[in-house]
């Protein structure tokens, strides 16, 4: 597939069908996200994959925390947020935070080694591995839509965050920026629309 057109393809999905994803597949997409670019050259990227479905529910259940399609509403208003289409697409998003992780055919937890503290960073250098495995999860994202497979990224609260690294072993010195839930749309998916962007608003010549 042309890479234009992948991108037009890829879209945040949250809801999955039952199909499973082969690993080969799974192999292929992750391989994509190793083609990305590093800030030290290094790809210092490792992924778990939660398939294990009693360990991936226990995992979750220990972590998140489900939140009501009413709640959700409440948690937009206090964001102030006004935009419809925004408001929309966390009406949906909230609620599904949990199903969403765990009806996925794959769910991967990419991580990254980070030196310095990632919260507290003295400059943007020392988020340069953030950055770039921001850039693995976009391949990853791309080819994932190539091969007609789609999902989300959730960013982990700070306490779920620690524990995931527990619970997973992950070693000191790795970091985990989101996790990545990957499959085949359910045939009444929600697909929230982009908002819509006219380019050339965006491009400022010589200055803003
Ligand atoms: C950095 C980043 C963080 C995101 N965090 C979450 C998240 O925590 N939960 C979620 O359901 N979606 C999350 N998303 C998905 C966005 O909601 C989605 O990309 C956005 O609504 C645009 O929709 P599209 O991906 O279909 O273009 C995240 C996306 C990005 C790039």
């Amino acid at each position: 597939m042309d890479i234009y057109e992948a991108m037009q393809k890829r879209m945040t999905i949250r809801d999955f069908s039952d199909k499973p994803v082969d690993e080969s597949v799974i192999e292929k997409i992750i391989n994509a996200g190793f083609l990305a670019p590093t800030n030290n050259h290094m790809r210092d990227w490792h992924f778990i994959l939660l398939n294990d479905r009693e360990k991936r529910a226990k995992i979750i259940e220990q972590t998140m925390k489900q939140v009501s399609p009413k709640a959700a509403q409440g948690i937009v208003n206090r964001w102030g947020l006004t935009d419809p289409s925004q408001r929309d697409m966390y009406y949906d998003a909230i609620p599904k935070q949990v199903s969403m992780l765990l009806t996925s055919a794959c769910l991967l937890l990419p991580c990254f080694r980070q030196e310095a503290n990632m919260l507290k960073p003295k400059s943007l250098s020392d988020l340069n591995g953030f950055a770039s495995i921001w850039l693995c999860i976009e391949n990853l994202l791309l080819a994932a839509a190539a091969e007609g497979v789609f999902g989300v990224t959730r960013i982990p609260f700070d306490d779920e965050r620690v524990q995931l690294k527990n619970f997973l072993n992950i070693p000191a010195g790795y970091e985990i920026p989101c996790w990545i839930a990957l499959g085949y749309p359910a045939d009444n998916a929600r697909r929230a629309s982009q908002v819509q962007i006219n380019v050339k608003d965006r491009i400022h010549r010589d200055s803003w």
